[in-house]
């Protein structure tokens, strides 16, 4: 069944959100959180690259609008944001959260997985920042949340380029939280450890604390209606990557090399 028929009666609104633009929301933890915000009555413009994700999503929810774009592509971006404004009014919420990952082998070093990486992780969500921000801070008004990971708070063997990707997020949220709410708009981190979508489903390694995306979707809504700054879950995965965040460097490379494959 479809949430059409139960459109308009869960109306939990969050913190007053009308209007949310989430990037990814076309599959896994992106998907998850379009849905459950629609739910709780916001109207959400949801954006991919494959228009037919979007579509199936759209017809999930009355609240969900398909508005595909290239989160690499800045104009697109900047085109994107003015014709969520134009269809559905000023943004007050959005979530950056398109990004993929790829495993870097540094024995067979080559600079295409960080170009592709930083290219989407990274200067995607600049894109998307740069798309809402200057109205958000005119209306002083609005709220950014950027999708990092618990992989960048510290390196990660195999994860060189995405971990590179998601500690430039969680430095870059940092620095522009204070200045940002000091015109008004609030600025959040989502650090999540696995969550099982698509992209955790090609890992062929054990993942511990894995949790849905309906559970991820649910964290970060709370954390969004708390305005937290860092919205970092599951807890057990939280708490042991900032654990492993101040072990001193001899005792983390034990740990880390022990994580090598060895050909
Ligand atoms: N799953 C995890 O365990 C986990 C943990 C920590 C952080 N994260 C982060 O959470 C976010 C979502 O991950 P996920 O696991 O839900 O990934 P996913 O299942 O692969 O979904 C990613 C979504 O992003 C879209 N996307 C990818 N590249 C894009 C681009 N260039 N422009 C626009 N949209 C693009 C994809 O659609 P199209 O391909 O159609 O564009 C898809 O809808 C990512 O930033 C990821 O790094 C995930």
């Amino acid at each position: 069944m479809t949430d059409k028929s139960t459109a308009g009666r869960r109306q939990r609104t969050v913190n007053g959100t009308r209007v949310a633009w989430v990037t990814g929301a076309g599959k896994g933890i992106g998907r998850a959180l379009a849905l459950e915000l629609a739910r709780r009555g916001v109207t959400v413009a949801v954006s991919a690259r494959t228009e037919a994700d979007l579509e199936t999503l759209a017809a999930e929810h009355p609240r969900l609008h398909p508005f595909p774009v290239d989160v690499t592509d800045e104009a697109a971006m900047a085109a994107t944001a003015e014709a969520i404004r134009r269809d559905l009014g000023e943004v007050d919420l959005a979530v950056f959260n398109a990004g993929t990952h790829k495993p870097v082998d540094g024995r067979t070093f080559s600079a295409q997985p960080f170009r592709t990486l930083m290219e989407v992780n990274v200067m995607g969500v600049i894109h998307g920042l740069a798309a809402v921000v200057p109205r958000m801070v005119a209306r002083r008004a609005g709220h950014v949340a950027i999708m990092g990971s618990v992989s960048g708070y510290r390196g990660l063997p195999t994860a060189a380029a995405y971990g590179a990707s998601k500690a430039a997020l969680n430095n870059m949220a940092e620095a522009l939280k204070p200045e940002l709410e000091s015109c008004g708009v609030s600025v959040s981190i989502i650090n999540p450890g696995f969550v099982r979508t698509p992209l955790t489903d090609r890992n062929d390694f054990h993942m511990p604390f894995l949790v849905e995306p309906e559970y991820a979707a649910e964290k970060i809504v709370r954390g969004l209606e708390a305005k937290r700054f860092e919205i970092a879950f599951p807890f057990r995965m939280a708490v042991f990557m900032k654990l492993a965040k101040v072990l001193p460097q001899g005792l983390y490379f034990a740990l880390t090399r022990r994580m090598v494959r060895h050909r």
